[in-house]
């Protein structure tokens, strides 16, 4: 199997996760364009979506899936969405699609975070996978020096402007032993708005996607 019918079988593994009727949180990437398409053949099911980007709404619209703003909603029985990295402990590289802002503000309302990758995305020690963080513009500079003394090698995303109107610093070359610890450090670095490390709220589901099918693993 490609690695994209792999994102396929995980994403339309994630439609069993859905509460008739519940309003659901919506991702962003390649993945998820494919839960959004499987969630289209439900839509008489579900009440309607609350999504983490403009990419994601559009598609979601283009389906003819209802879209909520938080102000609508009192809560969200699960929130789907891919992820760069995944470690044993559900923690998460995300962002590499740049919406990393609004999955993390979805999924801090969800009651269930379900993760849908293919079995590439699994790791032991997250870090491989540049880890993105938003900016305020004017700040770039100066958390760009913060993050070097940290350890990590900062590279702006160029050409790249978030649905937030912010940039986004790619930081290679970590290896991340206290995921917790590193996303609240980098969360207060002045100017940053957030960054990729999804490990104070992890998945709670992992739905992994390989050659022998997926696999459903539930966080201990
Ligand atoms: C976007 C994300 C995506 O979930 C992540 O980049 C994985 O994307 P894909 O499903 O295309 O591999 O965090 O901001």
């Amino acid at each position: 199997m490609t690695q994209d019918e792999l994102k396929k079988a995980a994403a339309l593994a994630a439609l069993d996760e859905i509460e008739a009727g519940s309003i659901v949180g919506v991702g962003t990437g390649s993945t998820v364009n494919h839960f959004i398409d499987g969630l289209a053949t439900l839509s008489d099911r579900v009440r309607g979506a609350v999504s983490s980007s403009e990419a994601s709404s559009k598609r979601l619209a283009a389906h003819g899936i209802r879209l909520f703003g938080l102000d609508e909603v009192d809560e969200i029985p699960v929130y789907v969405d891919g992820a760069d990295e995944i470690d044993g402990n559900f923690c998460m590289i995300k962002g590499g699609g740049g919406a990393l802002t609004r999955e993390k503000i979805v999924a801090a309302v969800a009651r269930r975070f379900v993760c849908i990758c293919d079995a590439s995305k699994k790791v032991a020690t997250l870090g491989r996978f540049p880890l993105p963080i938003e900016v305020i513009p004017m700040a770039a500079p100066q958390v760009t020096r913060e993050i070097v003394r940290l350890g990590g090698r900062p590279q702006l995303r160029t050409g790249f402007v978030t649905d937030n109107g912010n940039l986004i610093i790619d930081v290679h070359g970590l290896s991340i032993s206290d995921p917790v610890g590193l996303e609240e450090r980098l969360n207060q670095i002045v100017g940053v708005v957030t960054n990729g490390l999804f490990a104070r709220r992890g998945a709670d589901v992992l739905l992994l996607a390989g050659a022998g099918g997926v696999e459903r693993q539930v966080r201990d």
